[in-house]
């Protein structure tokens, strides 16, 4: 039979590597005005400059004028947490206790946990963002849920259920040997398939005890094998009371990374949101073991965790890839994310050129991830996960765009004013998500 051949017209902006920290991204970035993306049976065949257009067996979506990205991929985000997302007045742990934990309870039922996830995935979807590192809640149900609506829509999507067995509501706590089950189980029906993969997820290590930590290290370890191996994912370092805290609750250890390192629970797959107490020796282990530390400013700011050293972080190899860290995170939008990122970088004398905001939302993520050879990009057999954007939304954006006089200043200007509302069109695997699903979430949620 005949392949199904899509030709996006646009501005096509992609990465082909890491385009480092100047202002000039050099050739790792490349960009075609006017250009031809092709796309066949889901996967893209080819990116094309603007005077090489297709022939007629190729179906054209004309987005001329719009920006047409890979879509971006969240390293770190909490599902359930849009029900308290914007909850005023506390950090962390307090943040925890008042809005976190309550919501959470709330996804013990399997019909709140369906219609949850659906609303979560779609609004993912609607702000731009096609893949994601995801915590579902405690229960089984709503990781379970998670992996059905994500199958469904064909997402990359890697979550896995919270593992919590102490210092917590009665209503949200697990056990060692039923979560080891529920994990067994969800691992076994989930990981591997289609674009899902299962990520074994301590909360973080305040609300786990050591034989639970141990139960997550020995899972990553059995399955090692399995589809290039289970991901982890975790908080470290947020707050500087949830560092005290776990200091007294893990007296042995040298510091709060340490506990998990303790339990054989960072490698190459490990992404640990936040990090921004952490001293050098931590960022040493992190380099040499993989692990990498989701970059969560939107969140570090609200929650008043914090400004993370990003600087310092590249400068002992460690990988940094940003996130929007939902509910703590104010916007599911990973331009949003970047702009905040923007913000606390420059409260430290750093800067973020948009070249490695935007690569490091797509391909640096993706790399992160161990998934450059699907998403990410436009390297000829990734999967078309695609966004178009709109260059601006209203007169004010307009009119930065067309005062500025490079690409680079277009670029940022867009990424700084940017969000949900100029997103034009999301593709998956080479299909178009319909307007209506986007509609709903825009009006009925
Ligand atoms: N630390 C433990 N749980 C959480 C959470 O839900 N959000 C954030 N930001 N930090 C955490
Ligand atoms: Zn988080």
């Amino acid at each position: 039979t005949e392949p199904i051949r899509l030709a996006l017209c646009g501005d096509i902006l992609h990465f082909q590597r890491d385009p480092g920290w100047d202002e000039d991204g050099g050739d790792a970035a490349r960009f075609e005005p006017d250009g031809w993306l092709l796309v066949e049976d889901g996967r893209v065949q080819a990116v094309r400059a603007a005077d090489q257009p297709p022939d007629a067996r190729w179906t054209r979506h004309d987005w001329r004028g719009h920006l047409i990205l890979p879509g971006f991929i969240d390293t770190h985000v909490h599902a359930p947490q849009l029900d308290v997302i914007g909850s005023y007045g506390a950090q962390l742990l307090d943040w925890l206790q008042r809005y976190t934990f309550p919501a959470e309870a709330r996804y013990a039922d399997p019909e709140q946990s369906r219609r949850g996830a659906e609303r979560f995935l779609h609004a993912l979807l609607a702000h731009g963002t096609t893949a994601a590192l995801v915590y579902a809640t405690v229960h089984k149900a709503s990781s379970e849920a998670l992996f059905a609506v994500g199958q469904a829509l064909g997402m990359r999507l890697v979550t896995g259920k919270v593992l919590m067995d102490r210092n917590c509501p009665d209503d949200l706590r697990d056990d060692v040997e039923q979560a080891e089950r529920d994990c067994v189980d969800l691992i076994d029906r989930w990981h591997g398939v289609d674009r899902l993969a299962y990520a074994v997820t301590p909360r973080f290590a305040a609300t786990s005890s050591r034989a639970q930590l141990s139960m997550a290290g020995r899972l990553l370890d059995a399955y090692r094998d399995r589809a290039g191996g289970l991901y982890m994912q975790t908080h470290v370092a947020e707050n500087r009371d949830e560092v005290r805290w776990v200091a007294e609750l893990f007296p042995e250890s040298r510091s709060y990374l340490d506990v998990y390192a303790a339990h054989g629970l960072l490698g190459a797959r490990s992404v640990l949101a936040h990090g921004i107490w952490l001293d050098d020796a931590d960022r040493a282990l992190l380099a040499q073991t993989g692990a990498q530390i989701a970059f969560c400013p939107s969140s570090n700011l609200f929650l008043g965790s914090g400004l993370f050293d990003w600087a310092r972080a590249r400068a002992a190899g460690v990988r940094v890839a940003p996130a929007s860290d939902v509910g703590g995170g104010t916007s599911l939008c990973a331009l949003r994310t970047l702009a905040d990122g923007y913000k606390v970088l420059a409260l430290q004398g750093q800067r973020l050129p948009a070249w490695q905001g935007l690569y490091a939302a797509t391909l640096g993520a993706a790399q992160a991830l161990g998934l450059a050879h699907e998403i990410g990009h436009f390297a000829a057999g990734t999967l078309a996960d695609v966004v178009v954007w709109r260059w601006a939304d209203g007169p004010v954006q307009q009119r930065r765009q067309d005062m500025a006089r490079s690409l680079h200043e277009r670029l940022f200007a867009w990424m700084s004013l940017a969000d949900e509302r100029n997103v034009a069109a999301v593709y998956l695997r080479g299909c178009r998500i319909s307007a209506a699903l986007a509609q709903h979430d825009r009006h009925a949620g």
